[in-house]
C-alpha cells in the first residue's frame, strides 16, 4: 500500500482552491472542509490510505498556545520558555478542545466507505515542544537545546504535559473511528542519542504503550538512522524511515516491525525513469519486512508535479499486483 505525508495540500490545485475560501487554521477546524481536502488525494489518485486533514500544531491551541500560519512558517506571539509560562500551559479534555477533530474524523470515515482506512495522528511531545519554546521553525533550536543545556527540569516539565495531553488527544481520535495513528517526530533526530533516550524516548514509549491493543501505531522520527537502537525497544506495529536510510541494510535492525518509506520527496523532481526506478528498489527491499508501507521519507512539498506522483502511486500499485 502507498499514502504520503502531507498528502493533502498545497501541490494540490483542488485544496489551494478551498484555501482560497478560508485560512489554515479556519480549515483545519471547520469539520467538512477537512474533511474534504482529506479525500482530494484519495479521489484523484487512489492512495491506499488517507490521513486525517489538521496539523500537529491544531491541538495546542486550547493549552493557550495559538499558533498563526498566515505568515507562511507557524508563528506563536508568545514562545514558551519560563516556568511560568509551562504552568499557564493547560490541558483540557479533547472531546471539549478539539471537539471539530472528533467531528471531523466521523465525516471523514462516512466519506471513505470500507476501502480506505483513516489514519490519524499528533505531533511527539518533543516536536510539538521544539514550536512552542522557538515560536515556530528553528535552524539551530537555540531556545530549546539553552533549555535543555541549563534547565533541563523545565523541558521535561513541558514534555511531561504535551505527553499527557497527546496521549488523550490520541485516544480520542481512535474513539472517534481513526483505522491508524502515527506520531510524527520531525525534530527529534537533532539530540545527542543520549538525550534522546533521556528526553524523548520515554514520552513516545509513554504514549505508545497507552494506546497498545487499540489500533496499529506507527511512529515516524526523522533522522532516525543513529538512533535505531532506541527506537527498536518501542512497542508499535511500524516505524516510518526517512530516505538517509538504505531499507535493504536497515531492515535487519528493525526486525518484527513493519516499516514504512522511504523516497525523498525530492526525487518526485526527477525524470519519471528516475521516480520508478527508485520506487521499485524500496518495494523490492520492502518484501523483507513483515509489512512495507509506501511512503515519501518525508512531506511531499508545494511545488511537486501532480504527474511525478501519478508516477509513482501507478509504480508501487503496479508492483502489487
Ligand atoms: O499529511 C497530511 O496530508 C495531513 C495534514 C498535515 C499537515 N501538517 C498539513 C499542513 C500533517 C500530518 C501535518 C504535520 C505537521 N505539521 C508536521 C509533522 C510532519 C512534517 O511535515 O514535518 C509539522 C512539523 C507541522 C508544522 C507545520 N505546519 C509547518 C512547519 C507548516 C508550515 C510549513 C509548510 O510546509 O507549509 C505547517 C502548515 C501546514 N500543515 C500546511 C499543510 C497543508 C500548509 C498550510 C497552508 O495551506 O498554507
Amino acid at each position: 500500500p502507498i499514502w504520503v505525508m502531507r498528502q493533502a495540500g498545497r501541490y494540490l490545485p483542488e485544496y489551494q482552491e478551498v484555501r482560497s475560501r478560508m485560512s489554515f487554521n479556519e480549515l483545519c477546524r471547520t469539520p467538512e472542509a477537512a474533511c474534504e481536502v482529506t479525500l482530494q488525494p484519495i479521489r484523484r489518485f487512489g492512495f491506499d490510505a488517507a490521513i486525517m486533514f489538521s496539523d500537529i500544531l491544531t491541538p495546542l491551541a486550547p493549552m493557550g498556545a495559538d499558533f498563526d500560519f498566515s505568515q507562511g512558517g507557524p508563528k506563536l506571539q508568545k514562545p514558551i520558555r519560563s516556568e511560568d509560562e509551562i504552568d499557564a500551559l493547560h490541558t483540557y479534555a479533547p472531546e471539549e478542545g478539539t471537539d471539530f477533530v472528533a467531528a471531523a474524523i466521523k465525516l471523514m470515515k462516512e466519506g471513505l466507505g470500507d476501502k480506505t482506512p483513516l489514519i490519524g495522528f499528533a505531533g511527539s511531545p518533543f516536536t510539538l515542544a521544539t514550536y512552542l519554546i522557538e515560536g515556530g521553525g528553528s535552524k539551530d533550536f537555540h531556545h530549546l537545546k539553552t533549555m535543555l543545556y541549563s534547565r533541563p527540569e523545565l523541558l521535561d516539565r513541558l514534555m511531561a504535559k504535551l505527553t499527557d495531553q497527546t496521549l488523550d488527544y490520541l485516544k480520542m481520535q481512535v474513539e472517534a473511528g481513526v483505522d491508524a495513528v502515527q506520531l510524527f517526530d520531525t525534530w527529534g533526530g537533532i539530540l545527542h542519542p543520549a538525550d534522546y533516550a533521556r528526553v524523548v524516548l520515554p514520552c513516545v514509549k509513554r504514549i505508545m504503550d497507552g494506546l497498545k491493543g487499540s489500533v496499529p501505531r506507527i511512529y515516524f522520527l526523522k533522522g532516525s538512522a543513529p538512533y535505531l537502537d532506541l527506537v527498536t525497544t518501542l512497542d508499535v506495529e511500524a516505524l516510518g524511515m526517512d530516505w538517509t536510510m538504505d531499507m535493504a541494510k536497515s531492515l535487519p535492525l528493525m526486525e518484527g516491525y513493519a516499516v514504512q518509506g522511504n523516497l525523498d520527496p525530492q526525487a518526485l523532481f526527477g525524470s519519471h525513469d528516475e521516480i520508478r526506478r527508485r520506487a521499485l528498489e524500496i518495494c523490492t527491499a520492502g518484501k523483507a519486512a513483515p509489512g512495507h508501507v509506501f511512503n515519501l521519507g518525508h512531506g511531499i512539498t508545494p511545488p511537486t508535479p501532480i504527474d511525478a506522483v501519478e508516477t509513482l502511486v501507478e509504480t508501487v500499485q503496479g508492483f502489487r499486483r
